[in-house]
């Protein structure tokens, strides 16, 4: 049994999991959920591919329930303690003592303090882990609680450098890596080829190359279209891989012009307007969301063209927090009549840019 910690957008770190246990196959089948965490059964396989989430952070062997569990414990010389569903650093406290009495048993055994009532990966990490243990315990409403321990982590530092020591960095114009991380997952697509038509300096295909999928990328600016074959070019020296993305100038109106192959996977996020000055009126949003979409109308016309019948696209829409506070969120009804099914939809807030993406799994239909 395993549990899972989900990051900072638990609604779509949620669907980001269960897309990514269908994409490797790994039979996941949910026992318990609370609002930033899952407890599942599961292949162990979970354990080799966790590390590519991009909206969680913990994967948790679960040992047992209630403090029984505690002598279940492997021995750590150093660990900490995590806390989710309590925010009662007496109760930390009173928890990290009993698992050290009983740590105590083998060997010498501390536990130190992280800065939360739960510790965050990069703490672990510099701390030492996986030596260094994260013993977990999972709060229920009810006050009961399952006990674990961490054996996997996503690695904020490795997002870190994909982001901030590539050569060309656009922090307005370009995607988290933590979050084209989580677009390719949804595809639920695990081989076959992926393509970004807004490849823009290429944040979306740094992920496909790291993952080793046929990766195919384009942009209309020449310009970026230069610098996201710089940043591909670092990417392979840094994480020795051998993959390569092929990259195109290309309108993505009209990919069928640049592109013989046909695609299973689309994840982009495209123009999404102009930097916002300040919150919209619904009636400026309704406006800026219209004009928008006449051109998103042609991009899905030429998607249409080199997606794979049952072909996935991840696509980021625009969505608007307006000024009493409230968020405009737009329907797409000419989805269907292109061929395309809406099969979920996921808001992911961009502080930045004071926009709001409403990120949309789609599928071609067969
Ligand atoms: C939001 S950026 C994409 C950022 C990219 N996902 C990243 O993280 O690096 C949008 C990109 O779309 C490109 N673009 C705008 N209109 C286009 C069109 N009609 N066809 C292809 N690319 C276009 C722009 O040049 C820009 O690089």
């Amino acid at each position: 049994m395993y549990g899972v910690i989900l990051g900072k957008n638990p609604e779509l770190g949620r669907a980001e999991f269960f897309a990514f246990a269908r994409r490797f196959g790994l039979k996941v089948r949910p026992l318990e959920e609370s609002n930033n965490w899952i407890v599942f059964e599961s292949k162990p396989s979970v354990e080799r591919h966790f590390r590519w989430l991009g909206g969680s952070l913990k994967l948790i062997r679960i040992v047992g329930e209630s403090e029984e569990a505690i002598k279940d414990l492997e021995y750590a010389r150093l660990f900490t303690v995590s806390l989710y569903g309590r925010d009662d650093w007496k109760l930390w406290r009173k928890l990290g003592s009993e698992v050290k009495r009983n740590f105590k048993e083998t060997g010498p055994a501390k536990f130190f303090k992280p800065a939360k009532v739960y510790s965050m990966p990069a703490e672990l990490i510099l701390k030492g882990f996986p030596e260094v243990k994260d013993i977990v315990f999972l709060f229920r409403n009810d006050g009961s609680f399952l006990v674990g321990e961490t054996v996997r982590v996503t690695d904020p530092f490795e997002l870190k450098k994909l982001d901030v020591e590539r050569p060309v960095q656009r922090p307005i114009l370009s995607i988290p890596p933590r979050l084209a991380r989580v677009m390719v997952n949804l595809t639920e697509v695990k081989k076959g080829k992926f393509l970004d038509p807004f490849c823009g300096i290429g944040t979306v295909l740094q992920e496909f190359v790291l993952q080793g999928l046929p990766s195919y990328g384009s942009d209309r600016n020449p310009e970026r279209v230069g610098e996201a074959r710089r940043n591909i070019e670092w990417l392979r020296r840094e994480f020795r891989v051998k993959n390569s993305a092929r990259i195109e100038v290309c309108d993505a109106r009209k990919l069928k012009r640049c592109f013989r192959e046909r695609f299973d996977a689309i994840v982009t996020e495209p123009y999404l307007g102009k930097p916002l000055k300040r919150n919209p009126s619904r009636g400026e949003a309704i406006k800026m969301a219209n004009e928008l979409d006449r051109f998103y109308y042609s991009v899905f016309e030429s998607l249409a063209d080199v997606l794979k019948r049952n072909g996935r696209v991840v696509f980021v829409f625009p969505a608007y927090r307006l000024r009493d506070e409230s968020i405009y969120r737009k329907e797409r009804g000419w989805l269907g009549k292109l061929g395309f099914e809406v099969l979920g939809r996921y808001l992911d807030y961009e502080e930045r840019h004071r926009l709001i993406r409403d990120i949309h799994v789609i599928k071609k239909r067969g």
